[in-house]
């Protein structure tokens, strides 16, 4: 089958065995669709230190299964699935408190540590929790982004602790931060502000509904107060950005991945008392959101803005870099 490796930070397609059951727990997909999230990029960037050199890239996608370890015991083959970008056991310390990124024997594996969906078929460890079955009425490209960017916009706006009636304000209006600026109100948020140097991306924000108010810092002056701050941006300024617009008490929550260091200036934070949370998503909730897209409550509709076959994801991958002609997300169809 034809794969998409990342070798010493350069993409190349090559031509690999199709994967096979390397335990009962595992599921082999074929992919239907695929996507490029932006920590893909990151990973050729070598700004992710537990990447493995050479392995298939994504993490993105959803397929039809091709085959299942005999210990699965809720999928079979030909199901629609969409996957989650974790692999986790259910069983450790951390999957037992939902904390699935820190999952002992797994989490962000596919296409960082272990071969990744830009291929034909992929294996999937601990498929019972891994996979998500989809209702007829949910079409693959809808649902191809719930195991992770519509899961990290969704994380980012649970992180807030949101309890109705709160101004969020959003940094980044892509497609992690426009996921959270729409799950944020869906957890009953009053107000949300979308901040982004993006002008178009801003607009389509507040074209979408999640935002009620859209802010360019090179235009605009920055809100302040927020009772919340979702960084969704991951830019040289925005850490900053995001602590300084919180309001004392707010709950900070970072879901961007940085390429760099950033900095804690504690002495000038003193006495603003701020709660800060970060990392990787704990994806923990794609059946939840899978019923919530079936159901007309969460929209996916807008992500994809351009589709590549297959054959020519290098092409994706240098649309998608590059942001050109106002790309948000990629469906790459196999
Ligand atoms: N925590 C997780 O588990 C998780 C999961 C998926 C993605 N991510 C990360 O989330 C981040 C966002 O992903 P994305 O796909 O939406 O990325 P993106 O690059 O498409 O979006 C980032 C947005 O931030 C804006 N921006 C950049 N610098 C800015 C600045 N100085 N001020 C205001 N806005 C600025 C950009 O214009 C852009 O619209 C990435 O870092 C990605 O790696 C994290
Ligand atoms: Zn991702
Ligand atoms: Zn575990």
């Amino acid at each position: 089958m034809k794969a998409l490796i990342c070798n010493d930070n350069k993409i190349e397609m090559v031509e690999k065995p199709i994967p096979e059951i390397q335990s009962d727990k595992d599921a082999v997909i074929k992919v239907k669709v695929s996507s490029i999230c932006t920590s893909d990029l990151h990973i050729i960037n070598g700004s992710v230190p537990f990447a493995k050199n050479g392995v298939v890239l994504g993490h993105e996608f959803v397929g039809e299964v091709f085959e299942v370890g005999n210990g699965v015991k809720n999928f079979k083959k030909g199901d629609r699935v969409s996957v989650n970008c974790e692999t986790f056991c259910g069983e450790c310390f951390f999957c037992k408190r939902g904390f699935v990124n820190n999952c002992v024997n797994g989490g962000w594996m596919l296409g960082c540590r272990i071969d990744g969906c830009q291929a034909e078929y992929v294996r999937v460890p601990y498929a019972d929790n891994g996979l998500t079955k989809l209702p007829d009425n949910v079409s693959y490209e809808q649902a191809l982004f719930v195991g992770d960017i519509l899961s990290s916009g969704y994380w980012g706006a649970e992180l807030c602790e949101i309890k109705g009636g709160e101004t969020v304000a959003v940094i980044g209006a892509g497609p992690v931060g426009l996921c959270a600026m729409q799950c944020a109100k869906f957890f009953g948020t009053e107000k949300v502000i979308a901040i982004d140097i993006n002008s178009q991306r801003l607009e389509l924000a507040q074209k979408l509904g999640f935002a009620d108010e859209i802010v360019n810092p090179q235009i605009n002056n920055l809100p302040d107060n927020m009772d919340c701050v979702i960084e969704c941006a991951g830019g040289e300024n925005t850490f900053e950005t995001a602590w300084k617009i919180a309001r004392p008490n707010a709950i900070v929550a970072l879901v961007a991945m940085y390429e760099k260091n950033q900095i804690l200036p504690l002495p000038q934070m003193y006495g603003k008392n701020l709660t800060f949370k970060t990392g990787g998503v704990d994806a923990v909730h794609c059946k939840k959101l899978v019923e919530l897209i079936s159901n007309g409550n969460l929209n996916t509709d807008f992500l994809i803005t351009h589709k590549f076959p297959f054959e020519n994801i290098t092409d994706a991958y240098k649309l998608f870099e590059n942001k050109s002609d106002n790309c948000l997300k990629i469906a790459v169809i196999s």
